[in-house]
């Protein structure tokens, strides 16, 4: 019997019962009676090369240290398949525990106590607190209203950076969560020349690469012309599901390898074997099962922008490029936003429309204002999930909406 492309959508894969019996942060943080559409799980099943890396490692109680560069020979051939990356520097990279872990430490390797780091928001809510925790100060270059990077904004950041000490840095998100924005290659280059310009060292949490969805292309910034002193995270953490086996990989360029050389031991001490066996499955053998899934995500991405056309005209976005993630513009809800001064925060709290999703739909969302400048007023919602849950979910917020405005 064959097997329809349907079928093969590992987002089809599970029921809601399935999942539910999931024990993660997405699954347990609310109620059953809540469509968790927030954190960036996804609702699919392991694939099945990573599953048997997992399981074959489980028979062999082969659950001790990691060792080797297997994980970045496996990321080498995925990036020179997916990327035409073809000198991927295996000698050039390290394993660390996770993306943000990677990201501290590569800053504490390039930047002083004090020093700027500049984060383009709405941004990723743990830019914030990790680089604050590491007594680093954010500072933030905000981006456009087409939420694409302004590079006369990063220009004036960089320059503000190096007034504020003498070793500033730029943690760029590529491709860009929430937006879903994969940044081109003419505008990475730009970045790569203000850099240069005003001493500035780039850091690119890469963990979205592989979900650039169709008609979008990822540029790994260690190959824009000019980023020779930069630092790349890479992982398989978003794109295979894999949150729960810790590790990914620091890259530098050329001229930043000296710095990876001062790599404390310790860090390496972080990852875990079977997060390194899994994410190595996963870039090695996971192409099939990752186009699977793109494809998957392309037809979700399709369909939310129906449902939101048919049950939410008010709501409006930028259709995402890349991740699974749409950031979805409720201003013009009228739902009362966030008290002035709220700032960045946690990924779970609440405000504005999140709250009002949340109570009234029963629909669990994250909430814009935690990703900083620009965020009130906005959602995101994590569209890995069936096409079915996705019009669940966005039928339900649609009819808050409805009874709101006839309350
Ligand atoms: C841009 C970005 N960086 C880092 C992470 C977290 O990665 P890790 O769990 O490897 O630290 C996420 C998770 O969603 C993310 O979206």
């Amino acid at each position: 019997m064959s097997v329809s492309a349907g079928d093969r959508n590992p987002l089809t894969h599970l029921t809601l019962d399935q999942l539910r019996r999931r024990t993660s942060v997405k699954w347990r943080l609310h109620p059953p009676d809540v469509l968790p559409l927030w954190v960036a799980e996804q609702d699919v099943p392991l694939a099945p090369p990573v599953a048997d890396a997992l399981r074959h490692a489980v028979d062999l109680g082969d659950t001790g240290y990691p060792h080797g560069t297997a994980y970045a020979e496996a990321v080498g051939g995925f990036a020179a398949r997916r990327w035409d990356w073809a000198d991927f520097p295996v000698g050039r990279s390290t394993l660390v525990p996770d993306v943000m872990m990677g990201v501290v430490e590569v800053l504490r390797l390039v930047t002083d106590p004090g020093d700027a780091v500049v984060v383009c928001p709405p941004v990723y809510p743990p830019f914030y607190a990790f680089v604050t925790h590491a007594d680093r100060r954010v500072l933030e270059a905000p981006l456009g209203s087409d939420l694409r990077l302004d590079l006369a904004a990063l220009d004036e950041a960089f320059r503000r950076a190096r007034a504020v000490g003498d070793r500033p840095a730029f943690l760029l998100c590529n491709p860009h969560n929430p937006t879903g924005v994969v940044h081109r290659d003419d505008e990475l280059a730009v970045v790569a020349e203000l850099a240069a310009r005003h001493g500035v060292r780039v850091v690119s949490d890469e963990i979205h690469a592989p979900l650039a969805l169709a008609g979008a292309r990822f540029t790994p910034y260690l190959t824009v012309p000019g980023a020779e002193h930069a630092f790349a995270l890479l992982s398989a953490s978003k794109a295979w599901n894999l949150a729960g086996l810790k590790a990914a990989l620091a890259v530098a360029g050329p001229a930043a390898a000296d710095d990876l050389a001062r790599m404390p031991e310790e860090v390496g001490h972080g990852p875990s074997h079977l997060g390194v066996l899994a994410h190595t499955a996963a870039f090695r053998a996971g192409g099939s099962w990752l186009d699977l899934l793109l494809d998957g995500l392309d037809a979700n991405r399709a369909l939310l922008g129906a449902l939101l056309a048919e049950h939410l005209p008010e709501v409006s976005w930028h259709r995402p490029e890349g991740t699974f993630l749409a950031w979805l513009d409720c201003t013009r809800l009228g739902v009362p936003t966030e008290a002035p001064g709220a700032g960045p925060g946690v990924a779970s709290d609440l405000a504005g429309p999140a709250r009002m999703f949340l109570d009234d739909a029963r629909v669990a969302l994250s909430s814009g204002h935690v990703f900083g400048a620009g965020g009130a007023g906005f959602v995101r919602l994590n569209f890995a999930t069936s096409p079915a849950v996705l019009t669940e979910a966005v039928t339900r917020m649609g009819r808050a909406v409805g009874r709101r405005s006839a309350g």
